[in-house]
Order: structure tokens, then sequence, then C-alpha cells
């Protein structure tokens, strides 16, 4: 990036799965593996922006210059987003978090029983992190909040939907679902105006227009 086009921004970001424990060495966890999130990390710190990245557990090393806060859980994320949001310019959510926890997790390791009968895991709904963040954007306007969705089909109608259904501007919907892990992806933009397609490319590369597009929509709003 030549232009700072973040500079004195504050950026949040979440990224990677979470982990649901089932008990102390057990759990539940999904492939993101971090790399859309951490790469957007990564473009808006070049943008000029201060960033924190809130991650779930992954392999990836932290962007330079970028301040990152370990979690596993997704009430754990939620209260580390919630701690970190006030004066943040942008929120962009990229984690895949998980929908349930376990609501019968064990705090002991649970044992093998010898007549083969299996454990029965209960379920309770996580937090909505991204739209509690939307919820508290109603009074200052801030931070412009960026969701993400990853669907298996009819992206086109189920984007849209989300978006509004989140509260939030812009929504980023992955094309495909097999994009998890992957070096590459494609995107498609919705916002109160429609949709566009960022076409296949590395996720580097797709993070900064993401940024760009990001910066150009915040600086229309602040001319508003
Ligand atoms: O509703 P759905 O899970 O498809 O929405 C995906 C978007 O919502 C992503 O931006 C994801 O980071 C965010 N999300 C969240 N907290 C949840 C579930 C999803 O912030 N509990």
């Amino acid at each position: 990036f030549q232009l700072k086009v973040l500079a004195g921004k504050r950026v949040l970001i979440t990224a990677g799965p979470t982990f649901e424990a089932i008990d102390p060495v057990r759990g539940i966890t999904n492939l993101s593996s971090g790399k859309m999130g951490y790469a957007i990390a990564r473009a808006a710190r070049e943008a000029g922006a201060e960033v924190t990245l809130i991650s779930g557990p992954t392999a990836l090393a932290t962007p330079h210059g970028v301040r990152r806060t370990d979690v596993q859980s997704a009430r754990q994320m939620h209260d580390a987003v919630m701690n970190a949001v006030g004066g943040q310019h942008v929120f962009i959510s990229v984690a895949a978090v998980a929908d349930w926890r376990v609501a019968n997790a064990s705090t002991q390791k649970m044992k093998k029983q010898d007549d083969g009968a299996t454990p029965t895991l209960e379920f309770e709904q996580n937090p909505d992190i991204l739209a509690s963040v939307a919820a508290t954007t109603s009074v200052s306007g801030w931070p412009y909040c960026v969701g993400f969705a990853a669907e298996s089909e009819r992206l086109e109608e189920y984007g849209a939907v989300k978006r509004e259904k989140k509260g939030i501007p812009l929504l980023v919907g992955n094309i495909g679902h097999h994009t998890f892990g992957q070096d590459q992806n494609s995107i498609m933009l919705f916002d109160d105006s429609g949709h566009t397609v960022l076409p296949r490319a590395d996720k580097l590369t797709l993070a900064r227009q993401l940024i760009s597009e990001i910066a150009r929509r915040i600086e229309q709003r602040s001319l508003l």
C-alpha cells in the first residue's frame, strides 16, 4: 500500500475458529484457518490503521505491528471484543464463531465407560458478537461494521438478507464454501446499493482490496 487510506483509524478484527470445550482435553471447533482475517489485519495495518486482532486458535504468526489477543471460546471472543470495541472506527468480524457451545461440558476429563455407554452432548446458543457490536453503533455511528458470510448456496439472496438481519452496512460473502484453509478466495460485497464481486485472488490481495472498499465507504459516510 502506498496510500495510507486508514491513517488515524482504529480497526478491530476477529479471526479464526472458536473452540468450545467438551471437557478439559476435548472440544468442538471448525475448519477456519484464520488466513483471511489475518490477511485483513495485515492489510489494515499497511493502510495505516491501529489494528487489534482478537483471534481464536490458529497456527498463524501475528502480522507486523498488530496487537493480538488470543481466545478460545465464542463467549471469550465476545467478552474480548466488547472490552476492546470502545473508540474503534471499524469492526471486521471475520471469525467463524461457533453457533453453539456445549451446555453440559465436564470440568473433569470424561472417562470411557467399560459398558460402551456414550456421552450425550447438549448445546446452548452462543452470543452473536457481530450483532452485539452492530447494536451499539446507533449513537455515534461507529464502529463501521463489516460481517462475513459463508453460504453454501444462493449467496446473492442470502447475503443481502444476512446484511439486513445483522444490521450492518457491509457484508462480505465467500463465493463457494471451499475457502476454509485455502490461500485463495473470491468474495462478493453487499451494501445498501447492491452487490459487487471481487474475483478470485490470493487472500492478501483480496484483503487489500477490501480495506480500500471499506476506507472509501467510511470516507463517503463522513462527507455526508
Ligand atoms: O449468522 P452467521 O454465523 O452466518 O454470520 C456470520 C457473521 O457473523 C460473521 O461475520 C461472523 O464473524 C459473525 N458471527 C459472530 N458471532 C456469532 C456468529 C457469527 O460475530 N456467534
